[in-house]
């Protein structure tokens, strides 16, 4: 058994909040893995990398430092080559370019093997879409967590909206039914 409470489900099903407030109870870290994926996106763009270029991704990731610290307001956060790259992870076109990134068989296992080098004596929290069935799947606590799509839609539209990201709730359902369907039908961890 993994010290892990495992978080699976789409995105905007709810996952962070429910992992944030876990974490914040019981004091212990948590991993957003989705974060993680967004990061290998923005490293691609930043670096030049095409999105879907397995061999340009698996030699960036070895060289690539994602971890997590703790930022100003005490919250577990990703770092990118030692900073943190924040809102500039949570774009429309980063989190397409996660979607993408994270079909390629290479980053899959690349961040596998960091999240289960994130797991030790100590608990923790990880959620993603593929914790407790492929990354832990001998964690002692698991979550499947979803909602309807237009629920999930209409979330996703009004934390972008907050970012000053103003897109149409339908564009944001097409999307994400778009996303959903190549996180659910790829051929690794689907
Ligand atoms: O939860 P999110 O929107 O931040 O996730 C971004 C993308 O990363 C999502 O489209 C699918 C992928 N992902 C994944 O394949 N496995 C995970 N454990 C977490 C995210």
């Amino acid at each position: 058994m993994q010290k892990v409470i495992a978080i699976d489900g789409p995105s905007a099903s709810g996952k962070s909040t429910l992992a944030r407030n876990l974490a914040a109870r019981f004091q212990i870290p948590y991993i957003n893995t989705g974060s993680m994926f967004r990061a290998v996106a923005l490293a691609a763009q930043r670096r030049g990398v095409d999105r879907q270029d397995a061999a340009g991704l698996e030699a960036m990731l070895r060289e690539l430092d994602i971890d997590y610290r703790r930022n100003a307001a005490g919250d577990w956060e990703l770092a990118l080559d030692g900073e943190f790259p924040g809102e500039a992870l949570r774009t429309a076109d980063i989190a397409a370019g996660a979607s993408l990134v994270a079909t390629v068989p290479a980053v899959r296992e690349a961040l596998k093997a960091m999240q289960r080098k994130m797991a030790g004596s100590q608990w923790l929290v990880m959620e993603g879409r593929d914790i407790g069935t492929n990354v832990f799947p001998d964690a002692e606590v698991k979550v499947f967590l979803t909602a309807r799509p237009e629920v999930r839609a209409a979330r996703r539209a009004a934390e972008l909206r907050a970012k000053g990201d103003d897109v149409p709730v339908d564009e944001v359902l097409t999307a994400l039914l778009e996303r959903d369907r190549r996180d659910s039908e790829r051929d690794v961890a689907p």
